[in-house]
């Protein structure tokens, strides 16, 4: 597998459009000629890089079906079984999460997305419909939002753009498993309140981005309620593993939460885009996020869900085909067998590494990613950070496997994510050698050198 460089492969297309319209045979052969070689091929049986964006076979005809049918849903009525199909397949996902009736979902296009939409809406509780005045700005106090020092970077983002401020967010201290500590998010709500900061709102994470970590989410939903805040839920990356029972401790207290996200379009199996998001309280959801021209309004209204009103664009596409086919041509039962085949890979491989000598596991492998770091002897500090990047970049290039590299408690660490569909045990095995192969080659290089230095 050859490393695609900066600018190749804009070097390879004119800079202009054809005037002419040009033989569609030679589209597709640039399609193999220059677009596949630029490609991580996320769906790779030995892409153990970022995390699972799977892309199942039935999810991927949801998907061209509904962009063939090219059908927008505006409201209801401007394509009925559009809304009809998101508002039943939501509810599937509820069951089979777990969550109970009191929650209702709705298709965003991402995590990112949901997170802001919740926010906004934490903005409005907490200020009474602010924006029906004079929005953040006329507010009498600032409002802060509380968040893991874990947290997806979306969750920063989404608070910023809600109009926050980077002054208002705050980073809460995370424990020896990278969680949340929720004696430390009490300290800050107080110190907050004693000097006439509103605390609006804390984001809570099920499976951090860096290392799955799981947040106490009863313990702080109890704080949040104690002081009045919204509880938003991220659980975009382990939400699909709450169709296993056995993980469902997982997120404990989750019913207490105002809103969650859960990326289908990550383990679970639907092709990016369709997150997940649920809320408690569609009437709010609704009176923050509704938009009532006339030329969208219908006699049905009364009856039925215009999801325009549950999110922030007006489109919709129709994503829900894409989850309600793979859905059932997998069966629940189909989805539940593959997340327990990616756990026990995880752990097999926590396992292996954790045993064999200078190889660390860095955190609890609950679900399916393993942070590992190779550790010889004669290497500290930087040089070990050296040699990590080193070993993880030199797998990647032999193009055996793909692996990414993260900083963890400010040191380099490499995450093993399992998990792509055809990922089986015995490609796991295989990386797991692979890995040793080129921890032992870097490491010759990186002792040599910190002795001739
Ligand atoms: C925990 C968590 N939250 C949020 C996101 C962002 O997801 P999206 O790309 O759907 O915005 C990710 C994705 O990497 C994630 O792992």
């Amino acid at each position: 597998m050859a490393i695609t460089r900066p600018g190749e492969v804009k070097a390879m297309l004119p800079a202009s459009p054809p005037e002419q319209p040009e033989d569609f045979g030679e589209v597709i052969a640039d399609l193999d000629r220059i677009v596949m070689p630029g490609l991580s091929l996320w769906q790779h049986p030995r892409f153990f890089g970022y995390f699972p964006a799977n892309a199942l076979r039935a999810g991927m005809l949801g998907d061209l079906v509904s962009t063939g049918l090219g059908v927008l849903g505006l409201s209801w009525q401007s394509s009925p079984a559009l809304t009809e199909i998101e508002e039943v397949v939501t509810d599937w996902v509820r069951q089979m999460t777990g969550l109970s009736v009191e929650w209702s979902g709705v298709i965003q296009d991402t995590a990112s997305t949901s997170t802001l939409v919740a926010l906004i809406c934490a903005r409005e509780r907490v200020t009474g419909y602010a924006l029906s005045r004079g929005g953040l700005q006329a507010e009498p106090r600032p409002l802060a939002i509380y968040v893991s020092a874990h947290s997806h970077s979306s969750v920063d983002k989404a608070a910023l753009l809600a109009g926050f401020g980077r002054e208002n967010l705050r980073l809460v201290a995370f424990d020896a498993n990278y969680a949340m500590r929720p004696e430390a998010l009490a300290a800050m709500i107080e110190a907050d309140i004693a000097a006439g900061v509103l605390p609006c709102a804390v984001v809570a994470t099920t499976g951090t981005t860096a290392t799955t970590a799981l947040d106490p989410v009863a313990e702080i939903a109890e704080l949040a309620k104690r002081y009045g805040m919204w509880l938003h839920l991220d659980a975009a990356m382990a939400g699909s593993a709450m169709i296993l029972p056995e993980c469902r401790w997982m997120w404990r207290g989750v019913e207490a939460a105002d809103s969650l996200v859960i990326n289908a379009h990550k383990w679970l199996g639907a092709p990016f885009d369709c997150s997940v998001y649920y809320v408690r309280d569609p009437e709010h959801l609704m009176r923050v996020m509704s938009t009532n021209p006339s030329f969208l309004q219908s006699a049905v209204d009364g009856q039925v869900k215009n999801l325009r009103d549950w999110g922030i664009p007006l489109g919709r596409r129709f994503r829900a085909l894409k989850l309600w086919f793979l859905i059932r041509e997998q069966g629940v039962d189909g989805l539940r067998a593959r997340l327990r085949r990616d756990i026990a890979n995880a752990s097999w491989l926590a396992e292996q590494v954790a045993a064999e000598p200078e190889w660390r596991v860095l955190a609890p492998v609950p679900l399916q990613t393993v942070c590992i770091r190779h550790e010889p002897s004669g290497l500290s500090g930087e040089a070990v950070d050296r040699h990590t990047t080193a070993w993880a970049e030199m797998l990647n290039r032999s193009g055996d496997a793909y692996l990414t590299p993260a900083m963890l408690d400010g040191r380099w660490m490499v995450r093993v994510s399992i998990g792509a569909l055809p990922t089986e045990a015995a490609d796991v095995a295989f990386v797991w050698d692979a890995m040793r192969r080129a921890a032992k080659e870097s490491a010759k290089e990186a002792i040599r050198a910190s002795q001739s230095s």
